[in-house]
Protein backbone atom coordinates (compact mmCIF):
# COMPACT_ATOMS: atom_id res chain seq x y z
CA UNK A 1 0.00 0.00 0.00
CA UNK A 2 1.42 3.48 -0.96
CA UNK A 3 1.21 6.18 1.62
CA UNK A 4 -1.75 8.82 1.24
CA UNK A 5 -1.80 12.58 1.61
CA UNK A 6 -2.98 13.06 5.19
CA UNK A 7 -2.20 10.08 6.21
CA UNK A 8 -1.00 10.25 9.83
CA UNK A 9 2.52 10.04 10.13
CA UNK A 10 4.17 8.56 13.69
CA UNK A 11 7.56 8.22 14.89
CA UNK A 12 8.67 5.42 17.19
CA UNK A 13 8.25 7.65 19.82
CA UNK A 14 5.11 9.88 18.67
CA UNK A 15 3.22 11.17 16.22
CA UNK A 16 5.11 13.80 14.11
CA UNK A 17 2.21 15.07 11.99
CA UNK A 18 0.73 13.74 8.49
CA UNK A 19 1.68 13.31 5.10
CA UNK A 20 0.99 16.87 3.05
CA UNK A 21 2.52 15.35 -0.31
CA UNK A 22 4.21 12.84 -2.46
CA UNK A 23 7.32 12.49 -4.12
CA UNK A 24 7.41 10.50 -7.28
CA UNK A 25 10.54 8.71 -9.01
CA UNK A 26 8.97 9.76 -12.68
CA UNK A 27 11.80 7.00 -14.10
CA UNK A 28 10.44 4.04 -11.39
CA UNK A 29 7.35 5.47 -11.17
CA UNK A 30 7.24 4.60 -7.06
CA UNK A 31 7.08 6.85 -4.18
CA UNK A 32 10.23 7.99 -3.49
CA UNK A 33 9.81 10.56 -0.41
CA UNK A 34 6.73 11.44 1.37
CA UNK A 35 6.86 15.36 2.57
CA UNK A 36 5.91 15.35 6.49
CA UNK A 37 4.24 18.39 7.93
CA UNK A 38 3.09 19.47 11.55
CA UNK A 39 -0.59 20.41 9.37
CA UNK A 40 -0.11 23.76 10.83
CA UNK A 41 2.02 24.79 7.49
CA UNK A 42 5.40 25.13 9.85
CA UNK A 43 8.43 23.05 8.28
CA UNK A 44 8.09 20.11 6.48
CA UNK A 45 10.47 17.60 6.31
CA UNK A 46 11.14 15.06 2.92
CA UNK A 47 11.32 11.67 4.05
CA UNK A 48 13.23 8.78 2.04
CA UNK A 49 10.23 6.02 1.24
CA UNK A 50 12.78 4.15 2.77
CA UNK A 51 12.37 5.29 6.05
CA UNK A 52 8.18 4.16 5.57
CA UNK A 53 7.86 1.25 7.87
CA UNK A 54 4.81 0.31 7.28
CA UNK A 55 1.50 1.74 5.96
CA UNK A 56 -2.36 1.36 6.65
CA UNK A 57 -5.45 2.53 5.45
CA UNK A 58 -4.93 6.30 7.23
CA UNK A 59 -1.52 6.14 8.57
CA UNK A 60 2.21 5.88 7.96
CA UNK A 61 4.72 4.55 10.66
CA UNK A 62 8.27 5.57 9.96
CA UNK A 63 11.15 3.61 11.32
CA UNK A 64 13.39 6.02 14.33
CA UNK A 65 12.33 8.45 16.64
CA UNK A 66 11.12 11.98 16.25
CA UNK A 67 14.46 13.33 16.76
CA UNK A 68 16.27 11.30 13.79
CA UNK A 69 13.19 12.65 11.74
CA UNK A 70 14.89 15.62 12.39
CA UNK A 71 17.94 15.16 10.65
CA UNK A 72 15.93 15.14 6.97
CA UNK A 73 16.19 18.02 4.97
CA UNK A 74 13.51 20.68 4.86
CA UNK A 75 11.48 20.20 1.89
CA UNK A 76 11.99 22.65 -0.98
CA UNK A 77 9.05 23.21 -2.83
CA UNK A 78 10.73 24.92 -5.59
CA UNK A 79 12.73 21.50 -6.71
CA UNK A 80 9.29 19.91 -7.89
CA UNK A 81 6.24 20.39 -9.83
CA UNK A 82 2.93 18.37 -10.01
CA UNK A 83 2.27 15.65 -11.97
CA UNK A 84 -0.45 17.45 -13.83
CA UNK A 85 2.34 19.84 -15.02
CA UNK A 86 4.52 16.62 -16.67
CA UNK A 87 3.41 14.56 -19.12
CA UNK A 88 4.32 11.42 -17.94
CA UNK A 89 2.02 9.03 -20.19
CA UNK A 90 0.47 6.90 -17.42
CA UNK A 91 1.97 8.02 -14.23
CA UNK A 92 -1.14 8.95 -12.68
CA UNK A 93 -2.74 5.52 -13.53
CA UNK A 94 0.23 4.27 -12.13
CA UNK A 95 -0.18 5.87 -8.72
CA UNK A 96 -2.84 4.62 -6.26
CA UNK A 97 -2.42 8.48 -4.15
CA UNK A 98 -5.16 10.42 -3.42
CA UNK A 99 -5.32 13.71 -6.39
CA UNK A 100 -3.62 16.21 -4.41
CA UNK A 101 -0.20 17.63 -4.35
CA UNK A 102 1.74 14.71 -5.91
CA UNK A 103 5.18 15.98 -7.52
CA UNK A 104 7.88 14.74 -9.15
CA UNK A 105 11.23 16.59 -9.30
CA UNK A 106 11.46 19.25 -11.80
CA UNK A 107 13.73 17.67 -14.66
CA UNK A 108 17.28 18.60 -14.90
CA UNK A 109 17.35 21.15 -17.91
CA UNK A 110 14.59 22.77 -16.72
CA UNK A 111 16.23 23.54 -13.94
CA UNK A 112 18.83 25.71 -15.61
CA UNK A 113 16.49 28.49 -15.69
CA UNK A 114 18.83 31.22 -16.39
CA UNK A 115 20.00 29.87 -19.75
CA UNK A 116 15.98 29.39 -20.99
CA UNK A 117 14.90 32.73 -19.77
CA UNK A 118 18.30 34.40 -21.55
CA UNK A 119 17.03 32.75 -24.69
CA UNK A 120 13.35 33.96 -23.85
CA UNK A 121 14.11 37.08 -24.03
CA UNK A 122 16.69 37.46 -26.34
CA UNK A 123 13.81 35.73 -28.80
CA UNK A 124 11.36 38.75 -27.60
CA UNK A 125 14.01 41.65 -28.15
CA UNK A 126 14.40 39.80 -31.44
CA UNK A 127 10.61 39.87 -32.02
CA UNK A 128 10.56 43.54 -30.78
CA UNK A 129 13.19 45.16 -33.09
CA UNK A 130 11.16 43.63 -35.95
CA UNK A 131 8.17 44.40 -35.35
CA UNK A 132 9.07 48.17 -34.19
CA UNK A 133 9.77 49.13 -37.84
CA UNK A 134 5.61 48.34 -38.73
CA UNK A 135 4.41 49.34 -35.26
CA UNK A 136 6.33 53.17 -35.34
CA UNK A 137 3.84 54.41 -38.13
CA UNK A 138 1.06 53.13 -36.82
CA UNK A 139 2.23 54.69 -33.30
CA UNK A 140 2.91 58.07 -34.82
CA UNK A 141 -0.25 58.42 -36.29
CA UNK A 142 -2.65 57.31 -32.92
CA UNK A 143 -0.27 59.93 -30.38
CA UNK A 144 -0.54 62.79 -33.07
CA UNK A 145 -3.11 64.11 -31.50
CA UNK A 146 -1.76 64.44 -27.92
CA UNK A 147 1.25 66.42 -29.26
CA UNK A 148 -0.64 68.41 -32.01
CA UNK A 149 -0.35 71.87 -31.20
CA UNK A 150 -2.66 74.19 -29.84
CA UNK A 151 -5.17 76.35 -31.54
CA UNK A 152 -3.90 80.12 -31.66
CA UNK A 153 -6.21 81.60 -34.07
CA UNK A 154 -7.67 84.79 -33.17
CA UNK A 155 -11.01 84.94 -33.90
CA UNK A 156 -13.61 87.28 -34.71
CA UNK A 157 -16.41 87.22 -31.52
CA UNK A 158 -18.62 90.31 -32.15
CA UNK A 159 -18.26 94.61 -31.60
CA UNK A 160 -17.50 96.21 -28.58
CA UNK A 161 -20.27 98.54 -28.75
CA UNK A 162 -22.64 95.65 -27.12
CA UNK A 163 -20.89 96.28 -24.46
CA UNK A 164 -22.30 98.82 -23.12
CA UNK A 165 -22.25 99.30 -19.21
CA UNK A 166 -19.37 98.88 -16.74
CA UNK A 167 -19.19 95.48 -15.15
CA UNK A 168 -21.59 93.81 -16.52
CA UNK A 169 -21.01 90.26 -18.31
CA UNK A 170 -21.95 89.74 -21.85
CA UNK A 171 -21.97 86.62 -23.65
CA UNK A 172 -20.43 86.23 -26.85
CA UNK A 173 -21.57 83.44 -29.14
CA UNK A 174 -19.45 82.16 -32.06
CA UNK A 175 -18.40 78.91 -33.89
CA UNK A 176 -14.99 77.12 -34.40
CA UNK A 177 -13.85 74.70 -36.73
CA UNK A 178 -12.85 71.89 -34.56
CA UNK A 179 -10.66 68.41 -35.45
CA UNK A 180 -11.37 66.10 -32.39
CA UNK A 181 -8.31 63.28 -32.96
CA UNK A 182 -9.34 61.54 -36.01
CA UNK A 183 -13.04 62.56 -36.56
CA UNK A 184 -13.45 65.17 -39.18
CA UNK A 185 -13.34 68.52 -38.72
CA UNK A 186 -16.63 70.29 -37.40
CA UNK A 187 -18.42 73.17 -36.49
CA UNK A 188 -18.78 73.80 -32.83
CA UNK A 189 -20.92 76.40 -30.94
CA UNK A 190 -18.92 78.04 -28.06
CA UNK A 191 -18.61 80.99 -26.22
CA UNK A 192 -17.13 83.71 -24.02
CA UNK A 193 -18.31 86.50 -21.09
CA UNK A 194 -16.67 89.57 -22.01
CA UNK A 195 -16.86 92.37 -19.60
CA UNK A 196 -15.27 96.37 -19.79
CA UNK A 197 -14.07 95.85 -16.82
CA UNK A 198 -13.41 98.99 -14.20
CA UNK A 199 -10.00 99.75 -12.64
CA UNK A 200 -11.11 97.90 -9.01
CA UNK A 201 -12.08 94.71 -11.55
CA UNK A 202 -9.16 94.50 -13.45
CA UNK A 203 -7.19 94.90 -10.91
CA UNK A 204 -8.55 91.65 -9.07
CA UNK A 205 -8.43 90.50 -12.73
CA UNK A 206 -4.62 91.05 -13.45
CA UNK A 207 -3.54 91.77 -9.97
CA UNK A 208 -1.20 94.29 -11.02
CA UNK A 209 0.82 92.48 -13.78
CA UNK A 210 -0.08 91.72 -17.11
CA UNK A 211 -1.06 88.44 -18.15
CA UNK A 212 0.83 85.83 -20.27
CA UNK A 213 -0.72 83.10 -22.62
CA UNK A 214 1.83 80.27 -23.55
CA UNK A 215 1.85 77.82 -26.82
CA UNK A 216 2.48 74.23 -26.16
CA UNK A 217 6.50 75.04 -26.49
CA UNK A 218 5.85 77.48 -23.75
CA UNK A 219 6.94 80.71 -25.84
CA UNK A 220 4.42 83.26 -25.15
CA UNK A 221 1.86 84.10 -27.63
CA UNK A 222 0.09 87.03 -26.57
CA UNK A 223 0.11 89.37 -23.44
CA UNK A 224 -3.14 90.92 -22.07
CA UNK A 225 -2.25 94.26 -20.33
CA UNK A 226 -3.73 95.16 -17.22
CA UNK A 227 -4.75 98.33 -17.93
CA UNK A 228 -7.09 97.31 -21.47
CA UNK A 229 -10.40 97.30 -20.25
CA UNK A 230 -11.86 94.86 -21.85
CA UNK A 231 -11.59 91.18 -20.42
CA UNK A 232 -12.78 87.90 -21.70
CA UNK A 233 -13.50 84.51 -19.93
CA UNK A 234 -13.47 81.08 -21.37
CA UNK A 235 -17.30 80.17 -21.53
CA UNK A 236 -16.66 77.31 -19.35
CA UNK A 237 -16.97 76.67 -15.51
CA UNK A 238 -13.12 76.06 -14.29
CA UNK A 239 -14.75 73.17 -11.72
CA UNK A 240 -16.05 70.88 -14.39
CA UNK A 241 -16.63 72.71 -17.73
CA UNK A 242 -20.18 73.71 -17.33
CA UNK A 243 -21.34 76.98 -18.95
CA UNK A 244 -22.16 79.54 -16.63
CA UNK A 245 -24.89 83.14 -16.76
CA UNK A 246 -24.23 86.63 -15.54
CA UNK A 247 -27.39 86.48 -13.04
CA UNK A 248 -28.80 89.81 -10.88
CA UNK A 249 -29.37 88.24 -7.59
CA UNK A 250 -31.64 90.26 -5.39
CA UNK A 251 -30.60 88.77 -2.14
CA UNK A 252 -26.61 89.42 -2.56
CA UNK A 253 -27.38 92.89 -4.05
CA UNK A 254 -24.77 92.18 -6.61
CA UNK A 255 -24.32 90.94 -10.04
CA UNK A 256 -21.98 87.79 -10.60
CA UNK A 257 -21.63 84.89 -12.60
CA UNK A 258 -23.35 81.65 -11.31
CA UNK A 259 -22.87 78.26 -12.23
CA UNK A 260 -25.94 75.86 -12.34
CA UNK A 261 -24.05 72.65 -12.47
CA UNK A 262 -22.62 73.09 -8.62
CA UNK A 263 -23.65 76.81 -7.85
CA UNK A 264 -20.17 77.85 -8.06
CA UNK A 265 -20.58 81.98 -7.83
CA UNK A 266 -17.96 84.37 -8.98
CA UNK A 267 -17.41 88.26 -9.23
CA UNK A 268 -17.05 90.30 -12.05
CA UNK A 269 -13.08 89.83 -12.01
CA UNK A 270 -13.44 86.07 -11.97
CA UNK A 271 -12.91 85.46 -8.23
CA UNK A 272 -14.46 82.59 -6.65
CA UNK A 273 -17.42 83.61 -4.05
CA UNK A 274 -18.77 80.39 -3.67
CA UNK A 275 -19.17 77.11 -4.51
CA UNK A 276 -16.81 73.81 -5.42
CA UNK A 277 -14.83 75.50 -8.21
CA UNK A 278 -10.75 75.48 -7.45
CA UNK A 279 -9.99 78.88 -9.01
CA UNK A 280 -11.41 81.34 -10.67
CA UNK A 281 -12.79 82.30 -14.23
CA UNK A 282 -10.10 81.65 -16.91
CA UNK A 283 -9.28 84.96 -18.90
CA UNK A 284 -8.63 84.25 -22.71
CA UNK A 285 -6.40 86.25 -24.78
CA UNK A 286 -8.69 89.21 -26.44
CA UNK A 287 -7.72 92.24 -28.11
CA UNK A 288 -9.75 94.88 -29.24
CA UNK A 289 -9.59 97.02 -32.82
CA UNK A 290 -9.82 100.66 -33.41
CA UNK A 291 -13.88 100.03 -34.91
CA UNK A 292 -14.36 97.93 -31.88
CA UNK A 293 -14.03 94.41 -32.98
CA UNK A 294 -13.30 91.96 -30.60
CA UNK A 295 -11.07 89.39 -31.20
CA UNK A 296 -9.79 86.49 -29.11
CA UNK A 297 -8.09 83.08 -28.71
CA UNK A 298 -10.04 80.36 -28.02
CA UNK A 299 -8.10 78.94 -25.33
CA UNK A 300 -9.14 76.22 -22.81
CA UNK A 301 -7.69 75.11 -19.78
CA UNK A 302 -8.27 71.63 -17.50
CA UNK A 303 -11.12 71.61 -15.60
CA UNK A 304 -11.15 71.06 -11.86
CA UNK A 305 -7.45 72.12 -11.45
CA UNK A 306 -6.35 74.72 -9.33
CA UNK A 307 -3.44 75.46 -11.75
CA UNK A 308 -4.45 76.54 -15.21
CA UNK A 309 -3.03 73.34 -17.55
CA UNK A 310 -3.79 74.80 -21.17
CA UNK A 311 -5.23 71.56 -23.18
CA UNK A 312 -6.35 73.63 -26.41
S1 LIG B 1 -19.22 72.85 -13.33
FE1 LIG B 1 -19.56 74.82 -12.59
S2 LIG B 1 -19.82 74.53 -10.51
FE2 LIG B 1 -19.47 72.54 -11.22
Amino acid sequence: MQPKLKSKVRCADRAVGEVTRIIVDPLSREVSHIVVGDGAGALERQIPAAQVETVTEDAVQLRGTSSEMAQFPAFQREGYVTIREVEIAHLEDHLHVEPGEVLVPVPELERNVKRRTFFTNFTHAIGFLLALPLAFPVLKYVMKPMYAPFDNRWIKIGNAGKVKTEDVGVQFKFKKSVKEAFMPEAEVDKNVWVLKASPAVLEGVYKGKDLEFKDHSGQVIWTNKRDVPYVAYSGKCPHLGCGYKWRNVPKLGRQIFLCPCHLSIYDPSGKVLDGPAPRPLDPVPIRVAANGDIEIIDVEFKAGTRAQVRIV
